[in-house]
């Protein structure tokens, strides 16, 4: 997936943007990083990803997001990140069985493949790896966000970037919750929690909606009501 064009303001979060400005630097001397950014849901994960991504962008790195499918029927197994391979992911995994006993590609074959790929790119420019709405994500994929996060050698100019939402779906609650509870623990982990606006930046949103000519009492209301999550001053 491409990175998205928003049009509508972007309020606050200063501190969050300087916090990915300062891993990003990071990763772009030779730090690989694993950003995960954990939120109720509408809180704004997304439109950070939109708008850091567009910078990254801007800034000449390779940015390839790719999301989780919301559970209605079988999740998609290794489904982010072949969406943010750029589709497919016959490019990032080698076809030749290298256990002929199996047909179906086995988890390191894959790990191995998408790690080539990304020491390939990031030779040319960083690269950043957006999965979103890890809550969603199956147990495949969860194994093979573990294995290419242990993987990522030294030197690697790779940023990858999870989001979850706090509450997890029904299927795979242990899995998601135990995978991201090991790789918490690793050097290259950032966690960067995302919470409320403040009622300032809510304010804005509420005005940029409705006007600069809405009626105070009712923009507060909102503000109020919202608690702080810009989905619901929209
Ligand atoms: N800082 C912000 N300034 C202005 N609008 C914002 C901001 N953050 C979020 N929004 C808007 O609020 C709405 C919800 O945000 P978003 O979709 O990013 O939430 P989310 O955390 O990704 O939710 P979900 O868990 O459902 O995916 C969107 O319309 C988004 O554009
Ligand atoms: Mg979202």
């Amino acid at each position: 997936m491409s990175v998205p064009v928003q049009t509508d303001p972007f309020f606050g979060r200063q501190d969050h943007v300087d916090a990915l400005r300062r891993v990003a630097h990071d990763v772009s001397t030779g730090h690989p990083a694993f950003v995960i950014m954990r939120g109720e849901a509408g809180i704004g994960k997304t439109r950070l990803v939109s708008e850091f991504s567009r910078e990254l962008s801007a800034n000449d790195w390779l940015v390839r997001i790719g999301g989780c499918t919301p559970l209605i029927g079988p999740p998609l197994a290794f489904g982010p990140s072949a969406a943010a391979s750029g589709g497919g992911g016959q490019h990032w995994w080698t076809p030749e069985p290298r256990r002929p006993e199996t047909t179906a590609p086995v988890l390191d074959q894959i790990g191995d493949g998408l790690l080539g790929t990304l020491a390939n790119e990031q030779t040319r420019k960083p690269v950043a790896i957006v999965l979103e709405d890890l809550h969603w994500a199956d147990r495949s994929s969860m194994a093979l966000l573990a294995f290419v996060v242990r993987g990522l050698a030294e030197s690697r100019r790779v940023l990858i970037w999870a989001t979850a939402r706090e509450e997890y779906g029904p299927d795979d609650e242990h899995e998601v919750e135990l995978v991201l509870s090991e790789l918490i623990r690793r050097e290259l982990t950032v966690t960067l929690p995302i919470g409320q606006l403040t009622a300032t930046d809510v304010r804005q949103v509420a005005l940029a909606v409705a006007g600069a000519g809405a009626d105070p009492e009712w923009i507060e209301s909102i503000v109020r009501r919202s608690a702080g999550n810009p989905y619901f001053a929209r």
